[in-house]
């Protein structure tokens, strides 16, 4: 018999044909997923990655809200002209709190992985209310509204609670001191050591050049103050993770 007429068995063999083709299906399906139940951690270890305060979180959910991924991405890939242009390429460290994560595939305006610390505050306040008053060319929309919007902070506890159930490490303290935290940090006379101890790095002070209120302009440009700026890459070897 050619090995022609022994596959013309299997062809002709409903059953035989299933039994077949699902052995060589979970063959392929154990050797792509076996591997990661052996890898301790996919996501590599890096020093300096901590959960969103209250009103970066708050910021975070703006931009959600506002679509902004839908012309920015958040993740630099490891190309020689995004790292000279953006700085280094993003890890899977620094989303790893991110739910859902804001990476994006559609670049109309740049990336904004590691815009935190690029601009003032008051270059982002501005460049949000009216882009074309510090970029002429911009083809960025209108964000004025923000200024005038108040933060809904009542509700942030619950935000910080939800992201807890999905594997962010809150601690119960965060979520008790959720909207103390969040008033705290946009308050240019406050104590915010507190703040800093359970989160290290906070930008605080007035954001939005109004301390009077708090606003999803305040919000919005704590976050994006804060991207990138977390993960300290002069302890960071790309070869080994660490130095
Ligand atoms: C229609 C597409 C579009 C949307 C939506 C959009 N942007 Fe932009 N953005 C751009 C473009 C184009 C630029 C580059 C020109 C400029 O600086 O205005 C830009 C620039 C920026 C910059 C400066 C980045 C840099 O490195 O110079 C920031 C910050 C920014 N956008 C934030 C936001 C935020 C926050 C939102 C959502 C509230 C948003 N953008 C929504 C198109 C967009």
């Amino acid at each position: 018999m050619s090995i022609l007429e022994k596959h013309q068995i299997i062809e002709k063999n409903a059953t035989l044909l299933l039994v077949g083709s699902l052995l060589v299906v979970s063959v392929g399906g154990i050797v792509e997923i076996a591997p990661l139940f052996y890898l301790q951690n996919t996501i590599e270890k890096v020093e300096g990655m901590r959960p969103y305060t209250p009103l970066e979180l708050a910021g975070r959910n703006i931009y959600v809200r506002e679509g902004c991924y839908v012309c920015h991405s958040q993740m630099i890939r490891p190309f020689r002209d995004e790292v000279e242009r953006y700085g280094h390429y993003s890890l899977a460290a620094e989303s790893m709190y991110d739910h859902p994560f804001q990476w994006g595939s559609k670049r109309t305006g740049p990336d904004l992985a590691r815009v935190g610390g690029r601009y003032s505050n008051e270059w982002q306040v501005q460049h949000l209310a009216d882009p074309r008053a510090v970029v002429p060319e911009s083809i960025m929309p209108s964000y004025a509204f923000l200024k005038t919007n108040e933060v809904a902070a009542k509700d942030v506890g619950m935000d910080l609670k939800a992201n807890r159930v999905v594997g962010v490490p809150y601690t119960p303290a965060m979520i008790a001191n959720a909207e103390a935290d969040m008033k705290l940090q946009a308050d240019p006379n406050a104590d915010t050591t507190a703040l800093l101890e359970r989160y290290p790095k906070a930008k605080t002070g007035d954001f939005d050049g109004d301390p009077s209120k708090l606003t999803e302009m305040d919000a919005l440009v704590a976050y994006l103050q804060m991207l990138g700026t977390l993960v300290d890459y002069s302890t960071y070897d790309d070869a080994t993770g660490y130095r």
